[in-house]
């Protein structure tokens, strides 16, 4: 081998693992094909129609009219920050929704933007009923209320029907984290009466990682315009800046990135423009099977996945009538190194599960089935692989019962 060869180490070729943890997933080959698309320039008719696309295909995926609703270049986590940083000022109090990881990354977030932070909070595996939230805006008065829908760290679902209108009534504004249920569980934007909801690619949409879609209201964007002051090197007559404080970041301003996808066209960031090719195909996949057979095929896949790891004699955890249908968390064994199962199961199965964070770090596996995952031999596949290391690892379990457990949910669901 010559330095060369050793320097560029050979062509990216990885294992042919099937992912069944909380995310990510593997994307659906149409996705990755539409990754693969030439590339335009940012300003081209061709690719700013594309944006406009994008824009029409969310909007149902969202359960939305907001004409808003776009992508934001990053990861999930980059449209939280967006939304945090363009619709809070420093000072304003903000009410966080709390039950998980998810929760506590919107205060991390909101620490750093200043904010005066109150939190309503459910132990992990449980979710925060409507009306402790209303007691708490009540009390509080919050400018924002910012939640998550399925936290992934607890896999729990938080009901949002009425929190909207609660919120309209005492003029807050509403954020929501729907980066783990978009395109898996229905997200009714404009029916729950939220402002501004956030997602991913890399769950139940069946993506890779890398963009974030957004959608929001006209109530939200107006307030967001209230702060706009467009970046010195690109101003222009037509555009004119609020009287409200800068938002605290350039990449993540709202109004700037709003009038970068309206027809003003103003320049900022360099589209990801393979990443705006998958989330758009993400879209057309998504609506193309349908949302309502989508969102059924989760239930079916989380129902079976559920249904197995009971017929093994394991524990699921948490609070089953708030459950997130495509990612199932299950307590390890007593005795049980859930480690060296997850390594067993990734080295001859080929097969990813997840692990836990923070207090359920150790105790909890987390198994997904979600996007192009979420079908019948995949669960029944990572079921069969979870028994085979169970026994090796000397867990006494029922054999041969969680497979038949499953597929029987699967087809009575
Ligand atoms: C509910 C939720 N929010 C946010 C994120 C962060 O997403 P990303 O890693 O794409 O930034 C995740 C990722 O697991 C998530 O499950």
């Amino acid at each position: 081998m010559t330095e060369l060869d050793a320097l560029l180490f050979g062509e990216i070729d990885p294992p042919q693992r099937l992912l069944m943890g909380p995310g990510p997933v593997n994307a659906h080959p149409r996705v990755l094909r539409a990754m693969s698309a030439d590339l335009l320039g940012q300003f081209d008719p061709e690719m700013t129609e594309f944006m406009n696309q994008v824009m029409a295909l969310y909007r149902p995926v969202f359960g939305t009219q907001n004409q808003w609703t776009m992508l934001i270049d990053g990861t999930a986590r980059a449209a939280i920050e967006a939304s945090l940083v363009s619709l809070v000022e420093p000072g304003d109090t903000v009410l966080v929704v709390n039950f998980g990881r998810f929760g506590l990354l919107l205060t991390e977030i909101l620490t750093r933007l200043g904010a005066k932070i109150e939190t309503i909070s459910a132990p992990w595996g449980q979710v925060v009923p409507l009306e402790a939230i209303a007691d708490a805006i009540e009390r509080v008065g919050p400018k924002v209320v910012a939640t998550v829908h399925g936290d992934t760290s607890t896999t729990m679902a938080q009901p949002l029907e009425g929190l909207g209108s609660l919120c309209q009534a005492a003029g807050a504004t509403v954020y929501v984290d729907a980066t783990a249920t978009l395109g898996g569980m229905e997200i009714a934007a404009d029916r729950w009466g939220v402002d501004v909801v956030t997602g991913g690619l890399q769950k139940c949409l069946g993506g890779p990682s890398g963009s974030a879609p957004i959608t929001i209201s006209d109530r939200a964007a107006e307030r967001i315009f209230a702060r706009r002051h467009v970046e010195q090197g690109i101003r222009r007559a037509d555009i004119v800046d609020g009287a409200g404080p800068r938002i605290a970041s350039n990449y993540f301003d709202l109004a700037m990135i709003i009038d970068y996808w309206s027809d003003k066209r103003l320049n900022h960031h360099t589209e990801a423009t393979s990443m705006l090719y998958a989330a758009r195909e993400c879209a057309r996949v998504a609506l193309g099977e349908g949302l309502d057979a989508r969102f059924a095929r989760h239930r079916k896949a989380g129902a079976a996945m559920t249904a197995g790891l009971r017929a093994m004699g394991l524990r699921v955890f948490g609070d089953d009538a708030h459950r997130m249908t495509n990612v199932t968390g299950v307590y390890i064994p007593e005795g049980i190194d859930g480690e060296a199962v997850r390594t067993t199961m990734r080295e001859h199965f080929e097969i990813e599960i997840g692990t836990a964070f923070g207090p359920l770090q150790g105790k909890i596996w987390r198994l997904g089935a979600m996007g192009y995952n979420a079908m019948k031999h995949k669960v029944l596949l990572t079921l069969g692989a979870l028994e085979a290391c169970l026994k090796a690892q000397g867990f006494m379990l029922p054999l041969g019962e969680a497979v038949p457990a499953a597929l029987a949910t699967w087809e009575a669901e």
